[in-house]
This record gives structure tokens, C-alpha cells and sequence, in this order.
């Protein structure tokens, strides 16, 4: 039987390959323009990282990590997500001691999870994050938000909601934990089975199931906003102003909770339709304890990541399709045995100008060879006939006019590069 990808899992064909460059050339340019350099950490780590960073409560941990012995007998897990892995090396290479705020960014990290995959959801997926370490104002959450948007903002997307929220901190939020809790009580048996789990190990969780018997429940829940402590209350309304001083609209969602253990004070989402409902194009907020339960230390932090699977989708939906450039420019085309090797030198000089250029490999015909060219949609093809080929010259027939020239084969590489 013919063997298929794993389930959940998407290869990106080199037709794609463009769509991907293209974002990923206008986050490195957003990126470095807010002064944030690259990371590259590995695609697995100690799976105590993940437990402690991530939360031994959360779904990710608890049910959705790709975790095995290795031959050393070692707990190894595959990144659920890119946070982690950059405060582990922060951490590691004592980045803290450089100047301050140190920013960097990863892109197209690959993600796992164990997920039920389905649309939107895969097993494996690719992100692209920032953070920010050492700036305890809202200023920094402002330019993480404020980034992402403008990245896509220049991939043409309109019309995307922006939803902020504030969860506190250690201090505030165990008063919300248990009014939450209170008012969750009487109805625990109705809620749905996960969120009963939920209600002892993570309770804020059940805030954002999606199930609609939960939703009518935590619909008339008490408000976290109202439960934030002087430092969280002043953050939030800081970061407001912030982002309404660059004309952002965002709406207040006190049901954004998130799905991982570490964030403070701030969270936030950008959401797109799908056919079951919003899904998160982007999700980040702030993880002030992060660096120090890492073993660094007392460091603040802020984020987010974004899934390009997901860009791709809402491209997608809101029709944005730029054209793949051409591949190749010039095809040299030559007539029989005694062509080949003057196509292909020729061939290779053209490269090494700089320019796109093929020839055939396949000792295709004159006619089959041009067949080709067309399909490539190459703007000028170079023929060497036999006549050409006893007189050392090159014809040149340009694509898009049909007009056709001489040169001497010596001059080609040079014409070539200039009716180009
Ligand atoms: P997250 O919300 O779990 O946050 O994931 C971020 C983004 O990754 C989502 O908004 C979505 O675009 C994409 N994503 C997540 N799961 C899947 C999936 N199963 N299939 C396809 N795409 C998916 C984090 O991972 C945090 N580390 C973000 C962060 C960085 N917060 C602070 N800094």
C-alpha cells in the first residue's frame, strides 16, 4: 500500500513554496524593524521543561505532547509550542545579562501536538513567534501586538478581531479562581465532562470551551476584570490606551483565558471564521514568572505565536492569492547530440550571471523542448539549431513578442541579461 503522511500532518509542495517565502520575508522584515533577531532552538527538549514551563495542568501536557524515552532513557518531547524552548535558552546562555529588553523571534518553528486533527488543527504546524524579555510596562505588549497586525496587514488581511483580556497574577487571581469556582459549583454535573475535570485542575480553563451547554453556563460568570489587583488593573488600562493611540480597535473578551499556564496579566487573540467556528489565527500575552520558574531570573516576558497553516487558511478565505513568480527566465534549447554540450555550458554561464536558466536534461526533441519552455513560461528562449551551432551563434526568441535575434555566442550571456 502506498505510504501517506501521518495523520495530521501537511507536506508543503514546492508550488506552495512561494506563499511561504513571502510570509516569511515579511515577518523577518517586521521582525527586524522592531529590533528583534532570530532563534533557532531544537525541535525537542527535556520534557520537564515543557511540565514546568507550559503547566503540568494544561491540555497541551496532559494530553497533547509527543513524548518518548530516548535510547539513553531520557523523557524527550517534541516542541508543543515555541515559548519554552526560547526562555530555556535565554536562560541557558544567560542572554538576561545584554541590554535589555532582549527581543527575539523564531520562524516557522515546528509545532506537535496530539490533537484530533481536523480543520484548522494539525498535528504538526509551523509558527511563527516573538518575545520580549525585561520590560515590565505595557509598552512592550503594545509592540507585540501592534507587530503581528502590521505583518498581516501587509499580507493584504482585513477585518480580523483583536481580543484582549487581562488574567492577572499570582496575586489576584486566586480571589477570581474562587469566585469562579463558587459560581461554577451548582452547576458543575451540567458542565461538560472535560470542564468537570477542569474545575479542580484549571477552572479559568472552562471559561473558553467550546461546548455550548458550558457557554450558557460561564455566560453570566463573574467578570476577571473585576477581580484585578491595583499593578494588573493600571497594566490593562495602560495598554488600552496604547493601542488605541494607533487607532486599534480591539474588544475586552474577559472569556480569553488561553490554554497555557504561564501567562500574567495580559492575553491576547487574533480570530478568524472557519466553517466550525472562530479559530485562532494568533495567540500571545504576557508571562511575567516564566524566566524565573525556568531557573533564571526575576524576568518579565511577553509574546505571541502564529500559526502559518492558519495564515494560509484566512488567506485563503479572504481570496489572497499572489502569483508565483517565474521559476525560470531562459531555456536553452539545442538540436541533437552536438548541442548538448554548448547548451549546456552556455547554461551554466547564464547561472553564474545571476540569471534563472534551464536547458534540457532529457534529450527531449527541438519541438518537445520548446513545448516544455512554454509550459515554464520562460520570457526568452536561446536556440542552438544546427546552423547556429556552425556559426557559433545564438537565436534568441523573445516569449512575450515573438520577435527572434542573432548574437554570437560569445556576447549571449550578455544579450540575455539585457533583454531580460
Ligand atoms: P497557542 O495559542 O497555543 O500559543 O498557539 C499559537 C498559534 O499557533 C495559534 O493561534 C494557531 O495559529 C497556531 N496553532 C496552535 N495549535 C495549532 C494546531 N493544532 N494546528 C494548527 N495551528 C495551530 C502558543 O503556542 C504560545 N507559545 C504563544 C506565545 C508566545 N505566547 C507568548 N509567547
Amino acid at each position: 500500500m502506498e505510504i501517506q503522511s501521518p495523520k495530521g500532518t501537511r507536506d508543503m509542495l514546492p508550488k506552495e513554496s512561494h506563499l511561504w517565502q513571502w510570509i516569511e520575508q515579511i515577518m523577518r522584515e517586521e521582525a527586524a524593524l522592531a529590533g528583534y533577531r532570530e532563534i533557532r532552538t531544537p525541535v525537542f527538549e527535556y520534557t520537564e521543561l515543557f511540565e514546568r514551563g507550559v503547566g503540568d495542568t494544561t491540555d497541551i501536557v496532559q494530553k497533547e505532547m509527543y513524548t518518548f524515552l530516548d535510547k539513553g532513557e531520557r523523557s524527550i518531547t517534541l516542541k508543543p509550542e515555541g515559548t519554552a524552548g526560547a526562555v530555556r535558552a535565554l536562560v541557558e546562555h544567560k542572554l538576561y545579562a545584554e541590554p535589555l529588553p532582549v527581543k527575539m523571534y523564531y520562524l516557522n518553528n515546528p509545532i506537535f501536538r496530539y490533537e484530533n486533527p481536523q480543520h484548522g488543527r494539525l498535528r504538526e504546524h509551523h509558527q511563527f513567534g516573538m518575545e520580549c524579555f525585561g520590560v515590565k510596562g505595557p509598552t512592550a505588549d503594545a509592540e507585540v501586538i501592534l507587530t503581528v497586525l502590521k505583518i498581516l496587514g501587509r499580507l493584504g488581511m482585513k477585518d480580523l478581531a483583536v481580543k484582549i483580556n487581562s488574567i492577572g497574577c499570582p496575586v489576584c487571581r486566586p480571589n477570581y479562581q474562587k469566585a469562579l469556582k463558587e459560581y461554577l459549583f451548582d452547576n458543575l454535573p451540567n458542565l461538560c465532562p472535560q470542564c468537570q475535570e477542569r474545575f479542580n485542575r484549571n477552572p479559568l480553563r472552562i471559561l473558553d470551551c467550546k461546548e455550548k451547554k458550558c457557554q450558557l453556563i460561564t455566560r453570566d460568570a463573574p467578570n476577571i476584570l473585576q477581580f484585578l489587583c491595583e499593578d494588573c488593573d493600571s497594566h490593562f488600562e495602560r495598554l488600552k490606551v496604547l493601542l488605541n493611540e494607533r487607532g486599534l480597535k480591539v474588544s475586552i473578551d474577559p472569556q480569553i483565558v488561553r490554554g497555557l499556564d504561564y501567562y500574567t496579566k495580559t492575553v491576547f487573540e487574533i480570530v478568524m471564521n472557519s466553517p466550525r467556528g472562530e479559530l485562532a489565527l494568533c495567540g500571545g500575552g504576557r508571562y511575567d514568572g516564566l524566566v524565573k520558574k525556568i531557573g533564571g531570573p526575576e524576568l518579565p516576558g511577553v509574546g505571541f505565536g502564529i500559526g502559518t497553516e492558519r495564515i494560509l487558511l484566512e488567506l485563503q478565505n479572504q481570496g489572497i492569492a499572489p502569483e508565483e513568480q517565474r521559476v525560470t527566465d531562459v531555456f536553452i534549447a539545442s538540436l541533437g547530440e552536438e548541442g548538448r554540450l554548448p547548451a549546456f555550458d552556455l547554461c551554466m554561464d547564464l547561472r553564474n550571471a545571476g540569471l534563472r536558466a534551464d536547458w534540457d536534461h532529457l534529450d527531449r526533441s527541438l519541438k518537445a523542448q520548446f513545448r516544455y519552455a512554454d509550459k515554464l513560461g520562460v520570457k526568452l528562449i536561446g536556440i542552438m539549431g544546427g546552423d547556429e551551432l556552425q556559426k557559433g551563434a545564438l537565436r534568441i526568441k523573445n516569449m512575450l513578442d515573438g520577435q527572434e535575434k542573432e548574437v554570437s555566442l560569445k556576447d549571449a550571456v550578455q544579450e540575455i541579461k539585457t533583454l531580460l
